[in-house]
């Protein structure tokens, strides 16, 4: 073999070691931009939750929030988890939504516990709010045997919890006890005019012998309660078919179907923005305040009044149409707020317009729903930066 065919055999094997060599490293670019890609879908995979105040074994509480998927607990969920504090949310899911929550799934805060509460329930806490029951007449008049139940067997479990761990427990009862008032506004000292022996009475009497058992518990058992009487709230959040004022007559605005009036329309309510209930609900839970107190918006509209304000707000151009009254439909409703302005210096900030915006964006919103993946969110402004929370962008986001 001459030296020429050496040369040529050698510059052949470098050929094919430069040609092998790129082959390796574009394979591994190849696996690099692979597992980039797997590490992303990963990363974003993973739940980003919203900055929670930092309180010390001292500071922070374990709170039990019984009904904590439904409209006003959700809400009241995402202000104590801010705060800093341990919540369990213990839910039957039978109006509540695990999309109310589900931003705060997997914090280590945070607990969820498919529970019906007519079931006694053991676990350790310092707080309870109990605002499990069905809320809108639709939903407490489906069963309202159950209905009596919740609010009563229910409630008198959650006392036995209460008394147990020594821990608070903070009632959700409504302004319903007081049935058709024959005084106005209410005050706390009015023991209201309801029948025992109607449609509305599984929720209204249920609710009385609720707030009965939390006086007993407390004069017998030495328990610390406290008891809300809520009024009328609204907000993102509230159940699209729940059949309330508020929800009826956004939905029928936003779609031009005529906007349902039951009786003269002159029958007055008052109705409170979810924030405000909820400042509400944590300053009487924290306060030395341990009877029945009011927590309401006094500003009164007749439903005439108020349909007519969502009709301008929404633009829309539904006719208002009017039905037969409903059976032991209160005449009119307004909160006498004082003891909550002199033990709590609580009042509502939010005007009406405010929060019906808020309101309306959340239902526009809704109603674009299509696909289970579709999600509308509602998050204050300041949690928008957790990219998989804003999941679905269908209208600007609404702050709370
Ligand atoms: N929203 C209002 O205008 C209003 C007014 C007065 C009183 N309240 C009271 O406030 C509380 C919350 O009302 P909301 O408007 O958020 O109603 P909601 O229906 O949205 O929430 C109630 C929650 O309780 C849960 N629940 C019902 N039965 C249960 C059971 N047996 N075990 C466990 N969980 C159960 C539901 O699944 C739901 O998550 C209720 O007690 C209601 O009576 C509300």
């Amino acid at each position: 073999m001459n030296s020429n065919h050496l040369d040529k055999i050698s510059l052949f094997v470098l050929i094919l070691i430069i040609v092998y060599t790129f082959q390796i490293i574009y394979c591994q670019e190849d696996k690099i931009v692979a597992l980039e890609k797997r590490i992303q879908d990963l990363e974003a995979r993973q739940q980003q939750y919203p900055e929670v105040t930092f309180l010390t074994y001292k500071d922070r509480k374990r709170i039990l929030v019984t009904g904590g998927a439904g409209f006003v607990g959700s809400h009241l969920v995402d202000r104590l988890m801010l705060a800093g504090h341990e919540v369990i949310v213990a839910d039957n899911f039978f109006t509540g939504r695990k999309r109310n929550i589900e931003h705060w799934i997997g914090h280590e805060n945070f607990e969820l516990i498919n529970h019906d509460i007519v079931n006694p329930l053991y676990i350790e806490v310092d707080q309870i709010y109990h605002l499990a029951s069905p809320a809108s007449p639709p939903h407490y008049m489906y069963n309202p045997v159950k209905t009596i139940k919740v609010n009563s067997i229910g409630t008198i479990n959650m006392l036995g919890l209460a008394r147990r761990v020594r821990a608070r427990l903070l009632f959700a009862s409504t302004s319903e006890v007081y049935g058709d008032p024959e005084v106005h506004p209410q005050k706390e000292t009015y023991f209201g005019n309801v029948n025992p022996f109607g449609p509305r009475s599984c929720y209204d009497e249920s609710k009385r012998v609720a707030e009965a058992m939390c006086y007993a518990y407390a004069q017998q058992e030495g328990i610390s309660i406290r008891i809300a009487r809520i009024f009328n709230t609204y907000g993102p959040r509230m159940h699209m078919n729940d059949g309330r004022v508020v929800s009826n007559f956004v939905l029928q605005a936003l779609q031009n179907e005529p906007i349902t009036i039951y009786g003269t329309g002159k029958q007055t309510r008052s109705f409170q923005y979810v924030s405000d209930l909820v400042d509400g609900l944590i300053a009487l839970m924290n306060s030395n305040y341990s009877m029945p107190m009011n927590l309401g918006n006094p500003d009164e509209y007749t439903i005439e009044q108020f349909a007519t304000k969502i009709k301008e707000l929404v633009g829309s151009q539904a006719s208002i149409v009017y039905k037969d009254p409903v059976i032991d439909d209160p005449k009119q409703r307004r909160p006498d707020i004082g003891l909550a302005k002199s033990w709590l210096n609580w009042e509502p900030k939010v005007l009406l317009s405010d929060g019906l915006n808020k309101t309306i964006a959340y239902f526009r919103n809704e109603l674009l729903v299509k696909h289970h993946s579709n999600r509308n969110v509602f998050f204050p402004n300041e949690w928008l930066h957790l990219s998989n929370i804003n999941a679905m962008n269908l209208d600007k986001n609404i702050e709370l």
